[in-house]
């Protein structure tokens, strides 16, 4: 990992100082500056880590340039064209792809845990009918690190095998209860002849009156959703999983303060920020004025579903969920819907538009599963829910990987302090 080449650094005043290069299997060099406040007395200052690798893994990775993404070396398309998401979920966690007895020992293990704590069931009561359904996440999966206490024992492979099985186990039906109770409708029991996916649709929208069948297509765009959200390397929820992690706090209080990071609107957030913008849009006759208003520096409005911090070119998530959803529109025979026609003008702009095509502003994976998950019958502002229940795949294995890590230690970052200057508190009259 450590190349024979050196970094120097020359700071007026100081002597140089040299620091290994780290060389990674794919990807930029790292120039190692854990030593830099020891040899120097300076921190490096870097606020949105632009330029700063926090970890070394060996789970995701990205090259931003080519627009490509790989899960343990293996290409997202390759992975979504042959693999469901349980699939995707094994090999994450353990490094490769089940072999056939592995597939079906892994699918009966997640399926017959799908249930969830009766008493557990009973605290969505709590909370106000109106609540966001993140909020609800928050608290209900924050909430499993009090119903099981042994999920603490982390130092156990064993339990951490547990405790992913049954995180991942869980979470489609902690999802849907939240549904279910913003709806006021009776909490559909786990079917286990049906597979991971279609038992989610069935929790979501089958109902004690009416059988629910789930459509195939559907079926397929929703795995194809999880398998291109379930991890993403070091963005900002996953660093916020380890950055909670790094303190030996329990995996599910982990989980729950990385689904909190991931609520925000530029982050996990974008795809309802975005079909929420297309209802405000409302009509093709508008989204010029709205291009217009994404290109004003006086304006704070973005284009929600576009940009990324690391994917320059496209994102490869995005080009095959295009692919999923005009299937699923075309299945549906919602293709002349007005909110998605006006998606699809939206999007033939600002790819024609210059100040999009310079800044390299394309269309990201949540511009489209927004309207996959709209079609399907997702409200809004369950979207984010969906990609939380993806995602709790890739913070598990990213939690376990860190805290497996021989070097890890708490993280803790410094500051460049710009506030007031030493002072002694004033008399109560002289204030
Ligand atoms: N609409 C209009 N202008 C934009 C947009 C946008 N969506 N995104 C970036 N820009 C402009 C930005 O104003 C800046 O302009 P200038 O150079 O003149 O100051 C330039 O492009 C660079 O943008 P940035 O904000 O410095 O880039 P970033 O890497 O810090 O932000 C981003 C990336 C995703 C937060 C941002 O593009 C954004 O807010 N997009 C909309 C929200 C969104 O769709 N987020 C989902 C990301 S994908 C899902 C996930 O992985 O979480």
């Amino acid at each position: 990992m450590t190349s024979e080449r050196k970094a120097t650094l020359i700071i007026e005043g100081h002597e140089p100082q040299e620091f290994p290069v780290l060389t990674p299997v794919h990807g930029n060099e790292c120039v190692d500056f854990r030593n830099l406040a020891a040899k120097t007395g300076m921190f490096s200052y870097d606020s949105g880590y632009m330029s700063t690798a926090s970890c070394r893994s060996a789970i995701t990775y990205i090259d931003g340039d080519k627009g490509e993404l790989l899960y343990r070396g293996y290409p997202i398309e390759q992975l979504a064209e042959q693999c469901n998401f349980l699939d995707v979920a094994y090999l994450l966690k353990h490094g490769e792809l089940p072999n056939t007895q592995q597939k079906a020992e892994f699918e009966n293990i997640i399926k017959t845990h799908t249930m969830i704590h009766e008493q557990m069931a009973r605290f969505y009561q709590g909370f106000r009918r109106d609540a966001h359904p993140m909020a609800v996440m928050v608290g209900v999966v924050g909430a499993l690190s009090a119903f099981y206490h042994e999920a603490e024992d982390f130092t156990d492979p064993r339990q951490r095998n547990i405790n992913f099985n049954r995180i991942v186990a869980k979470l489609p039906t902690i999802v849907a209860l939240a549904y279910k109770y913003s709806m006021g409708e009776p909490f559909m029991y786990p079917r286990n002849n049906l597979s991971y996916t279609a038992n989610f649709l069935h929790m979501m929208f089958g109902t004690p009156c009416e059988e629910y069948v789930p459509n195939p297509v559907v079926v397929k765009a929703l795995d194809t959703i999880f398998i291109l959200h379930a991890d993403h390397e070091q963005n900002a929820s996953t660093s916020t999983v380890r950055l909670a992690g790094s303190s030996g706090a329990n995996p599910y209080a982990c989980i729950s303060a990385g689904i909190g990071c991931l609520w925000g609107p530029a982050h996990g957030g974008a795809n309802e920020a975005c079909l929420k913008m297309l209802e405000e849009i409302g009509d093709i006759s508008r989204v010029p004025e709205y291009i217009r208003r994404a290109k004003d520096k006086d304006d704070p409005f973005k284009l929600m579903g576009f940009g990324h911090r690391v994917y320059k070119n496209f994102d490869p998530r995005a080009k095959l969920m295009r692919k999923i959803c005009a299937e699923v529109l075309h299945e549906l025979g919602l293709v002349n819907d007005r909110l998605f026609e006006l998606a699809l003008e939206l999007e033939r702009i600002a790819l024609e538009d210059d100040y999009f095509v310079e800044k390299k502003l394309y269309p990201n994976v949540d511009f489209y599963s927004g309207i996959v998950q709209k079609a399907i019958g997702i409200p809004t502002s369950m979207f984010t829910c969906i990609f939380a229940l993806a995602r709790t795949v890739g913070w598990m294995v990213q939690w376990e990987e860190m805290i497996s890590d021989p070097e890890y230690k708490i993280g803790r970052p410094r500051q460049l302090y710009v506030g007031a200057p030493r002072r002694d508190v004033p008399s109560l009259d002289k204030r």
